[in-house]
């Protein structure tokens, strides 16, 4: 059963084969791409194998990356989730890593916040995960500034295929 998930503003649904032009307007963008290696996508292809790619993580592992919504206009506006990251991050390995990204004029309306803190919720409460992780480039502002309101603790710098960038933890204080 795939898992919706509503805030005030948004829908938090499955990403879908039909999000495909959504998807590439996301990260066609070099805006978008700035803080996350500099290396946006070129062709549609490439978007439709981020999709199927975040498809079978839903069923590998129950969770990923979801589509974030405007309930008002149903339009898509980009991605947020917990996805489980199983290669080896930061001395990290098979944790649960919280994540968003957001085509450019939605930025700076309280949309990253809103569905992360969703996600964080969900992650906590519904699928009992004990420690919720994130990373995010130095230099990002916007990023830095919805994990700190998330009450996420900063832990350390580290390199991320040469991105330098710091890491967040949050521990799930109910379990
Ligand atoms: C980073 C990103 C997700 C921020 O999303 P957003 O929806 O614009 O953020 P919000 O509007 O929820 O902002 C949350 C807070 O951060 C602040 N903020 C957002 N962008 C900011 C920026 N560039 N500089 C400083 N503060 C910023 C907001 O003012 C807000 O603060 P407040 O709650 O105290 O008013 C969005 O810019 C994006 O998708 N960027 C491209 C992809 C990316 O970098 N993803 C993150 C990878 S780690």
């Amino acid at each position: 059963m795939s898992i919706i998930l509503q805030t005030e503003r948004l829908l938090l649904r499955e990403i879908l084969d039909t999000d495909l032009e959504g998807m590439f307007a996301l990260d066609n963008n070099p805006n978008v791409h700035r803080y996350l290696g500099k290396n946006p996508i070129l062709t549609i292809d490439k978007s439709q194998e981020y999709i199927n790619n975040i498809r079978e993580q839903y069923v590998a592992h129950g969770i990923g990356r979801y589509a974030v919504i405007l309930k008002e206009t149903n339009q898509f506006i980009g991605w947020c989730g917990i996805k489980y990251i199983t290669e080896p991050e930061n001395g990290h390995v098979n944790f649960h890593e919280i994540g968003y990204r957001f085509i450019e004029d939605y930025w700076g309306k309280g949309y990253g916040y809103e569905s992360a803190k969703a996600w964080l919720d969900y992650g906590f409460n519904t699928m009992n995960i004990k420690t919720i992780y994130a990373s995010a480039h130095i230099d990002n502002k916007g990023s830095r500034h919805i994990l700190g309101k998330l009450g996420m603790q900063t832990k350390n710098e580290f390199e991320w295929n040469k991105i330098p960038c710091i890491w967040f933890e949050l521990e799930n204080k109910t379990i």
